[in-house]
């Protein structure tokens, strides 16, 4: 079989793991990497064993033997790389979130509509085997109709303040509520209707990076449906996971709750720490990537390679994008805001 060629825009954190998902894939042939961060783009050539790099992405989305690619850079700097490749007729993979202005989400669907390109958002929660089995548990109707859903998706402080030189140009609504705003419109197979969110900007602005401290929202859905969701980037950084996150569904007829976080599957405690370690997202048996963060990335190959339609969709993005904003809204008006 001849293998595709795929690239990367991004070699950061994220960047890293679609690079793992290239390099293992024997449909695959990773091409490039593509970094501002010239150290960077080296480094992840060299640990991939992708063909070579550049630190501009109009000089990976021109290649021919690109057909293609993901966009794994910061939060708010995905639409220029998105435009560029859809320009040049690229299949493509965008981390969450698509975009954060609706403008700029509304362009990228509609030009990857034009151009018939192959359009994926990674919501990669929609591989989690425990969301999995909820949405399987509302679709048979086991819970009857759902009137409450709780979601909480939150990290330590470490993560604004220390992974990322970005994070007062994004914040913990864009970072994680865009997961969990997905997952609330996935689960419930239904659309935003109304939001009122309330944050506040106190710990990390009084440790010198200024961005909210956590986003408190509101969301009811069309068909009556409430989401309370809870996005928080201060817990401590004794925190036993990087991420801390809380599911419960409420039915008529029934609910589910999932503990993603602290379920203490595993637990390991050395001298220097107590840690919950993720044995779902990042899973390796034997060499494979198993977890459900490699599969969504998995997915977008077998979309390209069988022309299939991605489960997370140009639109998801864009429906995630325009919750987020008017979070962003009813945060400074001090009112619900509905989404036009
Ligand atoms: N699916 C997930 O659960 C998940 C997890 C982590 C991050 N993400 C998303 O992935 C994206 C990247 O996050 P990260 O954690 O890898 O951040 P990061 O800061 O580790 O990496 C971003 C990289 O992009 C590079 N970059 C910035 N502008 C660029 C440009 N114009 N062209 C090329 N490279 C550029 C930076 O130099 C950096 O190396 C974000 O949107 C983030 O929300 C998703």
């Amino acid at each position: 079989m001849e293998k595709v060629g795929f690239g990367i825009i991004g070699a950061g954190i994220w960047g890293s793991v679609h690079a793992k998902v290239y390099a293992k894939d024997p449909r695959v042939k990773l091409i490039s990497i593509c970094d501002v961060d010239e150290e960077k783009a080296r480094k992840l050539v060299e640990k991939s064993g992708a063909e070579n790099y550049c630190t501009d992405f109009n000089d990976l989305v021109k290649r021919p033997d690109i057909v293609g690619i993901s966009i794994a850079t910061p939060d708010f700097t995905h639409f220029q790389p998105a435009m560029a490749a859809i320009d040049a007729g690229k299949h493509l993979l965008i981390e969450k979130p698509m975009a954060t202005r609706v403008e700029e989400a509304a362009k990228i669907l509609k030009e990857a509509k034009k151009a018939k390109i192959k359009l994926m958002v990674d919501f990669h929660n929609r591989w989690n085997p425990c969301f999995l089995k909820i949405k399987e548990s509302i679709d048979k109707g086991e819970l009857g109709e759902i009137s409450l859903v709780y979601l909480r998706l939150s990290n330590p402080s470490v993560v604004p303040l220390k992974w990322f030189p970005w994070s007062e140009k994004s914040s913990v609504a864009w970072f994680l509520g865009a997961h969990t705003v997905d997952l609330a419109r996935w689960l419930l197979e239904d659309e935003v209707k109304k939001v009122y969110c309330v944050s506040r900007s106190k710990v990390l602005r009084g440790r010198g990076v200024n961005t909210p401290d956590f986003f408190e929202s509101v969301i009811e859905f069309k068909k009556g449906c409430i989401v309370v969701m809870e996005n928080a980037w201060i817990l401590p950084e004794t925190e036993p996971n990087i991420v801390d996150f809380k599911c419960q569904v409420i039915g008529s007829k029934g609910s589910m709750y999932a503990d993603l976080s602290h379920h203490r599957a595993l637990e390991k405690y050395t001298e220097e720490k107590t840690e919950y370690p993720d044995v779902f997202g990042l899973t390796e048996i034997y060499g494979k990537l198993m977890g459900f963060a490699f599969q969504s990335i998995r997915h977008f190959i077998d979309c390209v390679m069988e022309d299939k339609e991605p489960i997370s969709s140009g639109k998801d993005g864009l429906e995630v994008t325009k919750t987020i904003c008017a979070m962003e809204e009813s945060i400074l008006s001090g009112s619900p805001v509905e989404i036009g």
